[in-house]
């Protein structure tokens, strides 16, 4: 059942080129063109047009996930997005009117507080669309509007497969949107589309690199404390890699935006503490690499995560993660596989349960 790999997670992780391409299919037409197939969407483009804002609401990974979301969708479509946790948005009379698209994201699709804030924010008019990995779940049942992730069963307590087609679900209504709003020309569009359909590969190319990550594992797993930092989108993905590290191999982790560093945190960097800096971002690179000089002058050993050919970090790094160039809406889905399979390896090298980590559960229905 774990179809030769020592668990679930592992299994999941490799699963995901098929699982990006299986949420990809039938999407994007053959000539580059988002198709977005709006039937399957139920969402009228004048709805997408009349919005005057996004909520994206979820819990754990997926609220990661629609974190990167509000990157994109504000970049691509020009339209505000806030992000909340359900259990925070629920409790603070959000401003959700006929003019909101609600976006919940939740793998099961019967996480408790999050299908509860669907019912509150469709109970005030808004529209829902959920992003969610199983057909019929009660989340797709209750939501106006279904985008499904293609990402087969995930059984590992840590999400995997199922954040990176999510952050692929993001991309495809962040050009739905920007479609039905004007807002990206013809061959923008068709640019974006085109370098999703490469990240399948992309991915690939990344899980081929997997020994060196392990290698990195055990250098961090002695630590008791780790800090993962990024500017930007990359500050998105921190916070997944960071929650992905605490859950599986009880390593605490923070993640912070780098630039926020100074204001605090810098306290805690000691001599050789692990800093895994992701460093995707072109615009925000010269500042980003600033803040991991800070951090290595008190001592830090720092493990980075860049695209390929970025000649700048490799002066910084103490270790070195290259991931493939793509558009700067896709580098999160390359970036965090690097940052899953080090929480993994420094989980099994812990000694840890891997798949079932202490204290959770897969699904949690109680709010
Ligand atoms: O099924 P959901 O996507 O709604 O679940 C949300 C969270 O419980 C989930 O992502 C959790 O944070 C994972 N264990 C993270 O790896």
């Amino acid at each position: 059942e774990k179809g030769g790999y020592d668990h679930f997670m592992l299994k999941e992780i490799f699963e995901q080129p098929k699982a990006l391409r299986d949420t990809l299919s039938g999407r994007i037409v053959e000539n580059g063109h988002v198709t977005l197939n709006m039937e399957e969407l139920k969402l009228d483009p004048a709805e997408l047009r009349a919005a005057n804002k996004v909520c994206i609401v979820a819990c754990g990974t997926a609220y990661h996930a629609g974190f990167v979301g509000k990157y994109i969708i504000e970049n691509l479509a020009r339209i505000p997005v806030e992000v909340d946790v359900a259990s925070e948005f629920r409790y603070r009379n959000p401003l959700v009117d006929a003019h909101t698209l609600m976006v919940v994201v939740s793998q099961s699709g019967e996480t408790a507080d999050t299908l509860a804030a669907l019912r509150e924010a469709k109970g005030k008019g808004a529209k829902v669309f959920a992003v969610t990995n199983v057909v019929g779940s009660s989340i797709a049942r209750e939501a106006d509007a279904v985008l499904y992730t293609w990402a087969g069963p995930e059984i590992a307590v840590a999400s995997t497969k199922a954040y990176t087609t999510q952050l692929l679900a993001m991309n495809l209504l962040a050009l739905a949107l920007a479609e039905a709003r004007g807002t990206l020309s013809a061959e923008e569009i068709s640019e974006i589309a085109g370098a999703m359909r490469e990240i399948p590969k992309q991915v690939e190319d990344v899980l081929n690199a997997a020994g060196e990550v392990r290698m990195v594992a055990e250098k961090i797993k002695k630590w008791n404390d780790a800090f993962f930092i990024g500017r930007s989108i990359d500050y998105a993905v921190a916070m997944e890699g960071s929650l992905k590290l605490k859950e599986i191999s009880y390593i605490h982790a923070e993640a912070y935006a780098a630039g926020e560093l100074k204001h605090g945190t810098l306290a805690l960097i000691t001599e050789n503490i692990p800093v895994i800096a992701l460093a995707t971002q072109e615009q925000v690179l010269e500042k980003t690499i600033s803040n991991i000089q800070e951090v290595k002058a008190r001592g830090a050993m720092i493990i980075a995560v860049a695209q390929e050919g970025n000649k700048e970090i490799v002066k910084f790094a103490d270790v070195l993660l290259t991931v493939p160039r793509t558009h700067p809406a896709l580098t999160p889905i390359l970036a965090v596989v690097p940052l899953q399979l080090l929480s993994y390896y420094t989980s099994v090298v812990r000694g840890c349960d891997v798949d079932k980590p202490r204290n959770l559960a897969k699904s949690v229905t109680v709010e």
